[in-house]
């Protein structure tokens, strides 16, 4: 049984897909031969991230797909409740990541305290001429200790950043559409572990309350912005805005509006409308601080990505290998 890898996968993985019997082929096919290339090689699986997408029109022109796994937790790219309809499977990786995108969210938010983005910018073709005044401009950076951080979305990545932003020593509050739990279990090397209750509060408390709001929601069913004009208003001036869950989760325009102003004071951003070419306004503004969505991409991830896909198909296709 052959599986088509389009967005590549970790080795591990892999090779634990080939040890129960699979071909798995990671040679990428472009999105427009995709629908030729499954039929051809009878393909069973196909295997994505964010970028495949996998749409009706793919769906009903490959009736010999058995599943359609994601690699990653965002499933945005997949038109998943009409390919269940078909008969086809969908599955994510929602274990995985969590602790990638975390820690991509703290280093964003230290990036922004003390102007590591911006200054690395200049220092590179600057810190020779330019030195003292440079040390002048990015001499008003913040600490995080004492800062409240807002999580909107309290899963498991919203939890896991819960953890290190208590590490460091700030106030986390969090609220979620759906009843989550709230304790926040620290793993303190060599101290055990440590059980912390985060205070859930209403959308409208977190956002006027909070110095640095991350977002950990998937992108909403119709399209529209959790942060829009409206509630970013509502934000503290000065705040921080943090998105690494989805393009569009924060309205791109209000945004910038908000930049201009210096109401917002820094927005940090891994996820982009229009992926993969973002509105340049955005990323050339002095007070965006921004990553090509490299949030679950680190090789520990990946790896654990690779593994969670190879047991979710093994348990699909019936396999106890
Ligand atoms: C996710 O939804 O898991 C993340 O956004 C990662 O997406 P990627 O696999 O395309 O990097």
């Amino acid at each position: 049984m052959i599986i088509l890898a389009n967005d590549g996968i970790d080795l591990q993985g892999k090779a634990a897909l080939e040890s129960a019997g699979f071909q798995v082929i990671t040679n990428k096919v472009d999105q427009e031969n995709l629908a030729q290339a499954i039929n051809e090689q009878q393909i069973v699986g196909l295997l994505v991230r964010s970028a495949t997408k996998v749409r009706k029109d793919l769906i009903d022109a490959c009736p010999g797909l058995r599943f359609i796994g994601r690699g990653g937790v965002g499933i945005d790219n997949i038109d998943a409740d009409y390919a269940r309809e078909k008969g086809i499977q969908v599955f994510n990786t929602p274990a995985s990541s969590s602790q990638a995108v975390a820690e991509l969210v703290m280093a964003l938010i230290f990036s922004a305290a003390r102007g590591v983005y911006d200054a690395g910018k200049f220092m590179s073709h600057q810190g020779n001429t330019h030195f003292e005044e440079l040390k002048k401009k990015y001499s008003k950076g913040f600490e995080l200790r004492g800062k409240t951080l807002g999580i909107i979305g309290f899963g498991r990545i919203g939890q896991s950043l819960a953890s290190y932003a208590l590490g460091c020593g700030m106030k986390v509050i969090a609220t979620d559409q759906f009843p989550v739990k709230n304790t926040v279990t620290m793993q303190i090397e060599g101290y055990g572990p440590l059980d912390v209750q985060v205070p859930l509060v209403s959308f409208e408390t977190l956002i006027e309350q909070s110095d640095i709001v991350s977002l950990h929601v998937p992108k909403q069913k119709d399209g529209s912005a959790v942060l829009g004009d409206r509630e970013l208003a509502m934000m503290k001036k000065g705040a921080v805005i943090v998105n690494t869950s989805r393009g569009g989760v924060v309205d791109e325009s209000a945004l910038i509006k908000y930049l201009q102003s210096k109401h917002i004071a820094a927005a940090c951003l891994d996820v982009f409308v229009g992926e993969p070419t973002p509105n340049p306004e955005l990323l050339q503004h002095d007070g965006i601080v921004c990553t090509p969505h490299i949030g679950a991409s680190t090789s520990e991830a990946q790896g654990r990505i690779g593994l969670e896909i190879a047991q979710k198909v093994k348990e699909i296709m019936g396999i106890n290998v």
